[in-house]
């Protein structure tokens, strides 16, 4: 098997109301072709990642001074490197790691700053401070303590050590860099956050880590071509398995299945559970629509979370990823307690797929909806495919939903209160609602 496969037998289409949904399939090829021609979608036809490879090809040098990169940034900004990490770079989280290091740090945990600036060699350190908007407050502050830092470790050379990734004429960081002739590489525009793991925001850790970023760009590319084309038909978006994911999540939704389990059999991808989960939550969740992720990994959570989703609230859906190309490791000795006699001769890796199996099976028995998304390799190729796939279908659900899945309004307000606790100028009306919740009566109880 060298190609991706999706088995939907058990996703209960004829339990689901998707007809009303796949009618649109015409008009929203129109949708797509016309979005990608005016720009709007970059993540899909990907117009800038020719000069982006060149450009990562020349910053090869430049990384390969640096032992450590810490990088600076949240959200989508943060977690697609993370996972690229995880997945690819394991070795870094192993004992006798000899380096390079990538170090993400996309939490506002003053001890986790100070841990890093007490402990990383300045000058054998490049920060890496990504952000589209250039103006994330939690990113900004991490900057602005981090340039302290270094330049106090290497006076006026301190700018060598970083490097941003933001917006190519707006913002902060922008304006900054421009002032101070830092290293930079652009994030195209309508690329959010969510959707920018294929930029330099997620491919400048990869090229540090050493990973073959052209595989991963091309299996992106590989798996929305067909939806790139000028003319974009009915039949194309009908066949492709993004919109067929979009259709019946959309149609779940309408049944009530509130939550989707990601449920990830490539141990080593579990962290991109907690990408897509972003992917997914961030792009949904409005105007009281979407569904809740829920990032599982085997088979770590079949001793955790899974007795929920067999037999807990029947409002879950899952897709559940595996791959038959994973190696399977070291084989059983031939001395076994008689309990486990049935493994002789067996390999480790066998395991892993049994339980697959059996947790997957489980999940269709007690009545879970669920699309199994099967890998050729757990290779780069096969997660830019994924990563597409996954994007794609966010992207039309949240069409078929009628919202807007590429901006996150409701997260404002909080960062909005956040800056009028600081005393930040302006947020009058923040200010007056604070004064407002910390003065009213409020039920506390001490134990
Ligand atoms: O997906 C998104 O758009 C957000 O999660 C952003 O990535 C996050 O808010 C950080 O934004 P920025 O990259 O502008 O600092």
């Amino acid at each position: 098997m060298t190609t991706f496969s999706i088995d939907w037998t058990n996703a209960d289409f004829n339990d689901l109301n998707c007809q009303n949904y796949q009618a649109k399939a015409r008009t929203f090829a129109g949708r797509l072709a016309d979005s990608i021609a005016d720009g709007e979608l970059p993540f899909v036809n990907l117009p800038y990642m020719d000069l982006l490879l060149r450009q990562l090809d020349d910053m090869k040098e430049y990384l390969s001074n640096f032992e450590h990169m810490l990088l600076l940034g949240i959200g989508g900004s943060a977690l697609g490197a993370r996972a690229l990490q995880k997945a690819f770079f394991p070795q870094q989280d192993r004992p006798g790691h000899k380096g390079p290091w990538l170090w993400v740090n996309d939490n506002v945990d003053p001890a986790a700053l100070q841990g890093y600036f007490d402990t990383l060699p300045p000058e054998k350190t490049v920060v890496v401070v990504i952000s589209k908007s250039g103006g994330t407050i939690e990113t900004a502050s991490q900057y602005i303590l981090a340039k302290e830092w270094l330049r106090r470790a290497l006076g006026e050379d301190w700018k060598d050590n970083i490097l941003a990734v933001t917006d190519a004429e707006n913002g902060e960081l922008r304006s900054e860099v421009e002032e101070l002739g830092m290293q930079s590489l652009p994030v195209p525009d309508n690329l959010g956050g969510r959707y920018s793991v294929l930029s330099a925001v997620g491919l400048v850790p990869a090229v540090f880590l050493g990973l073959d970023y052209r595989r991963i760009a091309l299996g992106a590319h590989d798996a929305a071509k067909e939806l790139c084309a000028a003319k974009l038909t009915e039949k194309s978006l009908n066949d492709h398995p993004a919109w067929k994911l979009a259709v019946w999540n959309r149609a779940l939704m309408e049944s009530g299945y509130t939550e989707l389990i990601f449920f990830s059999y490539i141990p080593m991808w579990a962290t991109f559970g907690n990408w897509f989960a972003q992917l997914w939550a961030e792009s949904l969740g409005k105007e009281g629509k979407g569904s809740m992720p829920l990032p599982s990994v085997g088979v770590t959570d079949q001793h955790s979370v899974n007795q929920m989703y067999l037999d807990g609230p029947r409002n879950k859906a899952c897709l559940f990823l595996t791959c038959t190309g994973l190696d399977k490791g070291m084989a059983f000795p031939d001395t076994l307690p008689d309990k486990f006699a049935f493994l002789k001769g067996r390999q480790f890796g066998e395991l892993l797929q049994a339980e697959a199996l059996g947790t997957r099976m489980a999940l269709t028995k007690t009545g879970v909806p669920l699309v199994a998304l099967d890998a050729p390799t757990a290779g780069l190729y096969d997660a830019g495919k994924l990563i597409m796939l996954l994007e794609l279908t966010t992207l039309l659900t949240g069409w078929l939903l009628d919202i807007n899945p590429l901006d996150q309004p409701a997260v404002e307000l909080g960062k909005r209160l956040a800056n009028a606790r600081l005393e930040a100028e302006g947020y009058a009306e923040e200010k007056a609602d604070l004064k407002a919740f910390l003065e009213g009566e409020r039920t506390i109880q001490e134990i």
